[in-house]
């Protein structure tokens, strides 16, 4: 990103006490110029309050406080609220639990500075891409749902489904956020779908993903089967939209 831009590095947290103040030392050595946002749910470990100290003493440490557990989605929404009205130029979406290494995110925001990309994706699934220690499971999972998402949308994003991204507020300002209502991880799929069909352009960077030490995946089968639902419609949508726009270029 250009010099002088302001950036805003947006954390959800639910339960993240033993992980996120790891990230917080990183990411304040890797990228010191960057704000951080912490949006917790109410974490009942105490998490929101840890960040509320280092707040006090650290211009650059903000907190959002929000009432229960209500998703990853609906907290980078009001992360992303927060960001634009106060006028930051780029939005950073990172997870609390050293799975996003802050130490990559320099290489995110210089692929921002090419003035045609409008998010950077931080991509497993692109050559020099890995994860580490993640359970075959979860790895299969991913996998699957990666290449679900490009066949059954006709996207050409590896991974869709990441969470380690880099936006312009410009292009946050250039979808309705008022619309997004993917509640779990699959607001990840959503905001792809929603740059691209704005005319967005999303690049891919390779990243390593290293599973977390401390804490635990908040991953469910209801996020799963969101995402099967909402993929599975937005494919079909877009399928419906092509074949109409196939047949009624016939009869034109
Ligand atoms: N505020 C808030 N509210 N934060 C949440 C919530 C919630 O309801 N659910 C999860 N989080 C936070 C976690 O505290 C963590 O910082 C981040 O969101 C990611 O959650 P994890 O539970 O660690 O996700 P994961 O490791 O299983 O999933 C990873 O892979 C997914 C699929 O590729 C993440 O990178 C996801 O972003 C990604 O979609
Ligand atoms: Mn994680």
């Amino acid at each position: 990103m250009s010099r002088g831009s302001r950036v805003l590095v947006v954390t959800p947290t639910y339960d993240e006490r033993d992980s996120l103040p790891v990230t917080y030392e990183r990411l304040r050595k890797a990228v010191p110029d960057a704000d951080f946002l912490v949006v917790d749910d109410g974490s009942p470990d105490g998490t929101g309050e840890i960040a509320d100290g280092w707040a006090e003493t650290d211009d650059a440490v903000h907190v959002l406080h929000r009432s229960g557990k209500q998703g990853l989605g609906t907290a980078y929404i009001a992360g992303f609220r927060w960001a634009l009205e106060r006028g930051y130029d780029v939005v950073v979406e990172m997870d609390a639990d050293g799975s996003h290494r802050p130490e990559d995110l320099p290489r995110l925001l210089a692929a921002l500075e090419d003035p045609a990309v409008d998010g950077v994706v931080g991509s497993r699934w692109v050559p020099g891409g890995r994860v580490v220690n993640w359970p075959v499971h979860r790895e299969v999972l991913s996998r699957g749902a990666n290449t679900y998402t490009r066949l059954a949308m006709g996207i050409g994003v590896h991974d869709a489904t990441g969470g380690f991204r880099a936006y312009r507020a410009a292009t946050l300002k250039a979808i309705d956020l008022d619309t997004v209502s993917s509640q779990g991880y699959c607001f990840q799929v959503d905001m792809t779908w929603r740059i691209l069909r704005s005319g967005g352009r999303i690049v891919e960077v390779p990243i390593t993903f290293v599973e977390r030490e401390a804490g635990t995946s908040k991953m469910s089968g209801n996020i799963v089967g969101e995402a099967l639902v909402n993929v599975t419609r937005w494919g079909a949508e877009h399928r419906l939209e092509q074949l109409r726009a196939l047949v009624g270029g016939r009869r034109a």
